[in-house]
């Protein structure tokens, strides 16, 4: 088969894996005949309890595990062909870290592994620890991290190699909800750039925001299938969100929808999500310059994830997964219930915001404060032009 645009990047058909018991007697049927179709620069998540087979068909889609029964095809070719795992990043469940090294050794380590040379693999390390936020703690050994750090140690090095392919096994495990926000944003990003991701969760909510099509298994069959769209939206019933309305023109409204013979099932003011309260306060804290010995909020996408990729508008190309929450900026009282942006391109005021230099804002950071430094866009712009052929 000749892999081409129209080839989907991960083809499953009727894929089964049935771990065997010492005696090689059947013991679980992890997975049961998965027919998994998904299409370049789809961000797709799959979905499930836990055992439900989630991770055991990444494996299986890595290479890492041989199918019982069934076919798999990853960019038309077979998951073990070399060059096909060279386009992939994986970011595993468990970190595999090696325990003594520190986060700029974890890369380097890696880089060296996709044969990147020198020059190449530094920078990629420099402007990875910078958008993790773990410049300011990567001369530590990653065994010292705590869970999220290591989360995010881990994501920098499944984006080492820039990946077409990006497979994240439960990825916001262990993190705060700025991490997740940024892991979020990170993922709408790459999409943008051109990029698959496989997004493998429990956490709802996390699916829900980022993924075009989502599949639930349940004991390692496929339970539902489709965009996000067609899975959870309500056909039965319409909502209208308007500017506060005073109580005697909500009765006007009702009584207009009650004279047409419908019902009006609730009136009530939305609330904001949780996620948007809990990043307020950081952001707070972060321009007031609190001390904290964790990572950091993170910085800009790493540029080199962009090279070569699909074409974005430039101005978002310079996003930051920083860029949490616009609902992190004070918002006008009728904006405070505005949901969740589903596009991307709603960060882009946010990361600008936040990439632009902020001289009042101390450095809020760990042990050894170092000095407000290239976050802001006229570094990434400098490395930009040095890599721009023309
Ligand atoms: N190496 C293994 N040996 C035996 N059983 C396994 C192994 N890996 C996973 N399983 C079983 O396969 C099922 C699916 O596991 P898994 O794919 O890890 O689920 P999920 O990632 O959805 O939580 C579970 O019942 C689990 O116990
Ligand atoms: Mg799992």
């Amino acid at each position: 088969m000749v892999a081409n645009a129209q080839t989907p990047v991960i083809e499953c058909r009727g894929l089964t894996k049935v771990f065997k018991d010492f005696w090689l007697r059947p013991r679980v049927t992890a997975v049961d005949g998965l027919d998994l179709v998904i299409e370049p620069h789809q961000v797709f998540g799959l979905l499930g309890p836990n055992g439900s087979g989630k991770s055991t068909t990444i494996k299986m889609i890595l290479g890492l595990l041989f199918p019982t029964k069934g076919r798999i095809a990853i960019f038309g070719k077979l998951p073990t062909d070399v060059e096909t795992k060279a386009r992939i990043g994986y970011l595993p469940e468990e970190s595999y870290l090696y325990r003594f090294l520190n986060a700029r050794e974890t890369l380097d380590f890696y880089g060296r592994i996709f044969n990147l040379p020198r020059s190449e693999r530094n920078k990629r390390i420099d402007m990875l620890l910078e958008m993790v936020g773990l410049e300011g703690v990567q001369r530590r050994p990653v065994g010292e991290y705590s869970k999220g750090m290591q989360r995010r140690i881990g994501l920098a090095q499944a984006l080492i190699n820039d990946p077409d392919l990006l497979i994240l096994d439960e990825p916001t495990t262990g993190l705060d909800p700025l991490g997740t926000r940024q892991i979020k944003d990170l993922i709408l990003h790459l999409k943008q750039r051109g990029k698959t991701v496989l997004l493998c969760s429990h956490l709802l909510a996390d699916v829900e925001d980022v993924c075009d099509r989502v599949t639930v298994l349940y004991g390692g069959r496929i339970r539902a299938l489709g965009t996000i769209e067609e899975l959870l939206s309500v056909s039965d019933s319409t909502q209208i969100e308007t500017e506060r309305l005073e109580p005697a023109l909500v009765a006007k409204v009702r009584e207009l929808i009650e004279k047409e013979h419908r019902k009006v099932h609730k009136v009530e003011a939305p609330r904001r999500k949780l996620e948007a309260l809990f990043l307020e306060i950081v952001q707070k804290a972060l321009s007031e310059g609190a001390a904290t010995s964790g990572a950091k909020t993170g910085g800009a996408v790493a540029e080199f994830l962009a090279a070569g990729a699909a074409p974005a508008p430039a101005d978002e190309g310079r996003q930051v997964i920083a860029g949490l929450v616009e609902a992190a900026k004070p918002a006008p009282p009728p904006e405070v219930s505005k949901p969740e942006p589903a596009a991307p391109a709603a960060d882009a005021r946010v990361l600008d915001a936040l990439t632009a230099p902020k001289p009042e804002a101390k450095p809020a950071s760990e042990e050894k404060p170092s000095p407000p430094k290239a976050v802001d866009r006229s570094v990434i712009d400098d490395l930009l032009k040095k890599d721009d052929p023309s």
